[in-house]
């Protein structure tokens, strides 16, 4: 009679782990292994992951952890930390609030905080409906504008607290019409 083992528990969920992230990012995270610290590329990974899935998604965080051998608790500390990692799937319109140093001393971060607030969600969340996904970004190269943010590959610039509503108004509008 045969009997399960640690060792074919173990190679189960590499298994099933490589399955989900596709063999393509697997062989990356392999590569990870063979550095000095594999748990030092964590961020990178999790890039990729985005990339392909367009959000990092509680199982394929779970795979992360387990491939690259880190605490699932650190993968998903280190995904909810970064605001450029998204936890759900993109919505209808994606808007990025520059967090890059002209556009904070300019007071970005109370026009993210109204952000948040109107929206009733987080960075890297998408409010229920599905139509806004939220996220900070670095620099988006008009700081002669700051503060500002983008809506997909809208611009805008010198962006008060008080043109969030008014902003988000404009695509709820657009959205309606479609
Ligand atoms: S810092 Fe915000 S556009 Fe450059």
């Amino acid at each position: 009679m045969s009997t399960i083992t640690d060792t074919d528990n173990r190679q189960q969920v590499q298994r099933q782990s490589r399955e989900a992230l596709g063999e393509d990012l697997a062989a990356y995270i392999d590569t990870c292994l063979t550095q000095p610290n594999p748990a030092g590329q964590l961020i990178a990974v999790l890039h990729k992951v985005q990339d392909k899935f367009g959000y990092l998604a509680p199982e394929t965080m779970d795979a992360v952890a387990q491939l690259l051998q880190v605490p699932s608790a650190k993968v998903t500390g280190v995904a909810s930390f970064y605001h450029f990692f998204r936890l759900q799937p993109r919505g209808k319109y994606m808007i990025r609030v520059c967090l890059g140093t002209a556009c904070y001393v300019k007071g970005a971060e109370s026009l993210a905080d109204r952000f948040t607030s109107e929206l009733g969600v987080k960075f890297g969340e998408t409010t229920g409906d599905g139509l806004f996904s939220l996220e900070g970004s670095r620099c988006l190269g008009t700081c002669g504008l700051a503060p500002v943010m983008m809506v997909d590959e809208e611009v805008h610039g010198n962006v008060t607290p008080d043109d969030v509503p008014v902003i988000l108004q404009k695509y709820l509008k657009q959205a309606r019409e479609k």
